[in-house]
């Protein structure tokens, strides 16, 4: 049996400029060519989850316009509910440019606009929602506030709650209590505990300072070396899968999506689905664009046999 999985997070329209190499500051380059697709980091791990199995749905935002009808039916497209999904009158749906270079590397900047309006209220009108699921994700593309709201209420019905602190800003008070699973990468677990993210004994250093603040469950992401998790019963590090990276983007998010549709809710078998996620997560990276490069579970079982 597959998780039911709700998602509170973005939708971004992604354009990608594909490039030589980052321009230097005032630098002006020209890019090779464009490309469009869905994104967001909360549509890409919906979209992940959903095509892993888990019966999944959405809450979100997006502006009265031709890109919110886009990631709606980009959603739809893949079976997610899209039933608490509203539409902002005043900002706009969320955008991302990514910069994408020939070695795979990218920078990305957002445009928040209806995601970032989003209000706690939203969480009232999807009580019903977040009850019935067992897994509640969310990251920082929309208000903390929003996750506050959303993820206090899972904890009163034993819905579990995973918490993507990116892009990384520092968490609002009470938002770590309500948290059971905290999944920064490398570079969001330095900037939330002070501490470089280097070797084990630096990883083991972050989670001792995540428990600190008040969270015992704890996996960073570290790109292409794979994954180290940290909960009070067990620690480890499940290496990633050895590929050629064509576009990282929407890796971490497709990691976090495939993770959740396998996690039981006690999290138990996490180092089963770490694997799982990073060999979803190692698919995503080998193509181009966000959402158009999330695997199904058939072709994780294809490419893994
Ligand atoms: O994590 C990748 C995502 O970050 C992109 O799809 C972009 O929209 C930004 O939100």
């Amino acid at each position: 049996m597959t998780n039911k999985v709700v998602v509170l997070g973005s939708l971004n329209v992604d354009t990608t400029l594909h490039i030589d190499q980052m321009p230097k500051p005032g630098e002006t380059i020209s890019a090779k060519s464009k490309t469009n697709s869905a994104g967001g980091k909360g549509a890409n791990q919906a979209v992940a989850a959903a095509r892993s199995g888990a019966q999944t749905s959405f809450i979100g935002q997006v502006g009265d316009d031709s890109n919110g009808i886009f990631m709606i039916d980009a959603l739809k497209l893949d079976g997610i509910n899209t039933d608490h999904v509203g539409i902002n009158q005043v900002d706009g749906t969320g955008s991302a440019v990514i910069l994408l270079d020939s070695q795979g590397q990218n920078s990305i900047m957002v445009y928040g606009g209806a995601n970032q309006a989003m209000k706690t209220e939203v969480i009232a009108d999807s009580q019903a929602l977040i009850k019935s699921a067992d897994i509640l994700i969310s990251e920082f593309e929309t208000p903390q506030e929003v996750t506050y709201e959303a993820f206090k209420l899972a904890k009163q019905h034993g819905v579990t709650t995973i918490l993507n602190p990116a892009p990384a800003s520092k968490i609002i008070y009470g938002l770590l209590e309500v948290t059971d699973l905290i999944v920064p990468n490398e570079t969001e677990s330095a900037t939330l505990t002070g501490i470089e993210v280097n070797d084990t004994d630096s990883m083991d250093q972050n989670a001792a300072k995540f428990s600190e603040m008040g969270i015992d469950n704890l996996i960073i992401t570290v790109g292409d070396r794979g994954a180290y998790y940290h909960t009070p019963s067990d620690s480890g590090f499940v290496p990633a899968f050895k590929v050629k990276a064509k576009d990282t983007t929407a890796a971490g998010d497709t990691f976090i999506g495939a993770f959740s549709s396998q996690i039981d809710k006690d999290l138990s078998n996490i180092e089963a689905a770490l694997v799982y996620a990073q060999k979803a997560s190692s698919i995503t990276v080998q193509r181009l664009g966000a959402l158009p490069s999330i695997p199904t579970a058939e072709e994780i079982k294809a490419e893994y046999k």
